[in-house]
């Protein structure tokens, strides 16, 4: 028996004493695809409402919504046109209070997504920046240059953004600005003290409402050295990610951060916040110390093969690392950038060079596997799911879930070009698929108009095998996956009552088995032949029960065969 990871607050603080956050189980909303009350095929801010006794029966002890702000949905939402309001499609202010009102009655914290790093071309501020011309105050908020080349007709640099073609937009008068992602969304300059102040202004705007904790979109990219002469995507490409790139992970993007830090600690309690960040591992404590965001995504699970080997290194090492920064880990395994999880466990394993952001975002495995559908073994990625989240369920730190994993959903591939809404597809040509496969609008019910959304059609279209996936469903099957995912966050709560984990050497590669401090123990078994179960009463199990094993590609938790650790 090995000790691998203990979290510092583990030994400093009971568990009683820990923020709620630590080890929360938040669901992220999608809302434009949750639930739809109005019946314009786009979910909204009461769509949530009225699903708030769902969520609270579901047992999650937040939500995180993705954008609900105005936006002309360039990018499903991630190009806000106003920072401090609600978009009217999805209702309204008082609208947002009242969700707030019925999450909170029921006990689950909310958390909202800040997009810092690009407003929408539609802001207020981008407007004026265009009518103001070149040299004005106004463009100064951005990030505007003269082209380079003969009548400054080529852009500044060659740079290519984030979803495929050009970083750079020339604008009527001949200057161009930066958008690391879609056209609609031009990047902020932050050094402008203007911008710093006003998300500051936005952070207590949404804390005043009574908002529990924010979602730092892209918290990688928002500071850049753009020094001239600018440097070639070739010469940028080269540079190592150390905290000096022009462009990603700078070090000083921390002091935006320590600034941020203290507004939430005006609060009580202090308000909390998670980095989205896709940087070095060894740089994830600085967005999750203390003193600067508390909290950051690692999306090494999601980019792992469902593989005992793989998940043990990736747990341990995580442990340390949010130890290190005296943060709790955090789990994902879906979200609304990348294929559902159901789906790429179905799919043929990549190889190792294959593996990681780009596989899993912007629909790569499709292009690996050449196609979907034939390819993907649907019934052996759920089975796979199901055991991988339940093993995620058991892990100290926070689980954050994505809407539908707990259906089991898989990815929709079905979805016509002309309906496609990604920026990447377009940017692409159609050779990224995009991220609209995993948005499509849940459905609450077999029966009935997009099932039960809420609409004669959805702004995404729903494909027919979605009925036996529907809410209602499930509820009639006590071993669905949605009662699968209900159990385990009942019992999570038993579960979580320190940091910390132990493995237990199984003696076989493909099975892992590693106990809480509570005593209980998991395991969980990647491949296919059965393993001997520990002694223990069995509380959940993934599969099928059988006597004695635990089953192939199935997890179980198992209570208190052992002492307190
Ligand atoms: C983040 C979001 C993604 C969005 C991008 C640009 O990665 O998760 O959905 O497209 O930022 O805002």
């Amino acid at each position: 028996m090995t000790l691998t990871a203990q979290t510092r607050t583990d030994a400093a603080a009971g568990p009683d004493q820990a923020p709620w956050w630590r080890q929360a189980a938040v669901y992220q909303i999608y809302p434009r695809s949750f639930a739809d009350s109005n019946g314009d095929g786009l979910g909204d801010i009461p769509g949530v409402t009225s699903r708030a006794d769902y969520l609270a029966e579901l047992g999650v002890d937040a939500v995180w919504l993705s954008p609900f702000y105005p936006s002309e949905l360039a990018d499903g939402g991630y190009d806000v046109a106003d920072y401090r309001d609600v978009d009217p499609r999805l209702g309204t202010l008082d609208d947002f209070d009242a969700m707030v009102a019925a999450l909170h009655g029921r006990g689950i914290r909310v958390v909202v997504d800040i997009v810092p790093n690009h407003t929408s071309d539609q802001h207020a501020w981008f407007q004026e920046a265009l009518a103001a011309g070149r040299g004005s105050a106004a463009r100064e908020r951005y990030i505007f240059r003269e082209g380079s080349g003969p009548g400054g007709s080529e852009p500044p640099a060659d740079w290519e953004s984030v979803f495929g073609g050009p970083a750079w937009e020339r604008v009527a008068d001949g200057q161009w600005y930066f958008h690391n992602f879609a056209t609609e969304q031009p990047d902020l300059n932050w050094d402008h003290p203007e911008v710093r102040a006003d998300f500051v202004r936005t952070l207590r705007f949404w804390s005043d409402r009574g908002v529990d904790g924010f979602r730092i979109d892209v918290a990688h990219m928002l500071t850049k050295d753009l020094t001239e002469p600018l440097p070639s995507r070739a010469e940028l490409d080269a540079l190592p990610f150390d905290g000096k790139h022009p462009l990603i992970d700078r070090d000083d993007v921390h002091e935006i951060y320590a600034e941020w830090r203290r507004v939430f600690n005006e609060y009580d309690p202090p308000r909390t916040a998670v980095a989205e960040a896709w940087v070095d591992a060894s740089r994830i404590p600085l967005y999750a110390r203390p003193e600067s965001l508390g909290q950051a995504f690692n999306f090494d699970l999601l980019q792992a093969d469902f593989d005992a080997g793989e998940f043990r290194r990736v747990v341990t090492d995580n442990l340390v690392l949010a130890a290190a920064s005296g943060s709790s880990s955090t789990w994902v395994l879906s979200n609304h950038d990348v294929v559902r999880h159901a789906t790429r466990y179905g799919l043929p394993a990549l190889g190792p060079d294959e593996r990681g952001r780009d596989a899993v975002k912007q629909g790569s495995l499709w292009l690996h596997s050449g196609g979907l559908e034939p390819q993907l073994d649907r019934e052996a990625g759920l089975r796979r799911a199901r055991a991988a989240s339940m093993f995620l369920l058991a892990l100290p730190g926070s689980a954050y879930l994505y809407q539908g994993e707990e259906l089991g959903l898989h990815e929709v591939a079905e979805i016509p070009a002309a309906e496609r809404q990604d920026p990447t597809f377009y940017r692409t040509a159609g050779e990224e698929i995009g991220r609209d496969g995993c948005r499509v609008p849940l459905p609450w019910t077999a029966e009935g108009r997009s099932h039960g959304f809420g609409a004669d059609g959805s702004h995404l279209p729903q494909p027919g095998w979605f009925a036996q996936y529907a809410v209602d469903e499930q509820e009639r099957h006590p071993d669905s996956v949605l009662e699968l995912y209900r159990a385990a966050l009942r019992l999570r709560a038993e579960l979580q009552t320190g940091e910390r984990l132990e493995w237990v050497e199984t003696g076989r590669d493909d099975v892992l088995r590693f106990r809480r401090p509570n005593g209980w123990e998991v395991v969980t078994n990647f491949g296919t032949e059965p393993f001997a179960l520990p002694a223990g009463e069995v509380v959940l199990a993934s599969g099928a029960a059988v006597a004695g094993v635990v089953p192939g590609e199935s997890t179980v938790w198992i209570r208190g065969a052992h002492a307190r650790v």
